[in-house]
């Protein structure tokens, strides 16, 4: 069975997170945190003392990782991760990983199954390029740096993470530049996608700005 698919890519911090989440359930549709996958790829390493050089093992790692999104929460061999797998330490180890072009591909078949009625939120760094070519509403969202390490500080210091916009400025750079050079899937718009500049927009504005490219893309969407 087809459902439609929205992705949503681009850079850490742009915010996509939080648009896909309120989107999915404002549509009443599942949510797809790629991200979320590479970051428990990450942690699954670093637990079981995997070198992140390591392919072929990292590979099977990840082609053997029970995972489960139930709304936004994230269920790992049954159990609910929470903010383990959000600190910057993971998500640098999470671009590392996801440059491994076997890792990137163990992952493909389950990514594509989340596709089922009524729809799907895809959100991460190549939903609408390789993932999801077909998808009928791409959406490539992207802020200036600063503006991004501003956002990931105040929603890091919300959960209680001790961290500088310094830090987060220079991280958020690293990880950039190493999304958008690798070989593999790197992060880069499709060249279907409507790209939209976060930088000066509220998180309300730019939902109604992926709202409307939903409904000019021919889906009905509430509002
Ligand atoms: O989106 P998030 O910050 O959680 O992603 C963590 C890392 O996972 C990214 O920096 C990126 O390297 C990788 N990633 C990816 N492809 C995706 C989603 C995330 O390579 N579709």
């Amino acid at each position: 069975m087809t459902a439609p698919v929205l992705t949503l890519d681009g850079p850490s911090g742009s915010g996509k997170g939080t648009i896909s989440i309120r989107l999915a359930e404002l549509l009443g549709w599942h949510y797809l945190d790629s991200g979320a996958l590479y970051r428990l790829i990450g942690l699954l390493a670093f637990r079981n003392a995997i070198s992140l050089e390591d392919e072929e093992a990292i590979a099977t790692l990840a082609a053997g990782m029970k995972v489960e999104f139930t709304g936004a929460n994230v269920i790992l061999e049954g159990r609910a991760v929470g903010d383990e797998i959000r600190t910057e330490q993971i998500g640098n180890m999470a671009s590392r990983v996801a440059a491994l072009p076997k890792v990137r591909n163990s992952l493909l078949g389950w990514q594509r199954r989340t596709a089922q009625p009524p729809g799907l939120v895809a959100d991460g760094r190549d939903m609408g390029t390789v993932v999801f070519p077909s998808a009928e509403c791409k959406i490539f969202l992207t802020a200036s740096a600063q503006a991004r390490a501003e956002r990931r500080f105040n929603q890091l210091r919300l959960k209680g993470f001790d961290v500088t916009i310094r830090q987060l400025f220079e991280e958020i750079s690293e990880r950039d530049r190493r999304d958008a050079e690798r070989k593999t899937s790197p992060l880069t718009p499709a060249k279907d996608a409507l790209i939209i500049d976060a930088t000066e927009l509220s998180i309300e504005q730019v939902e109604q700005e992926v709202l409307s490219h939903l409904k000019t893309s021919g889906i009905a969407a509430p509002g």
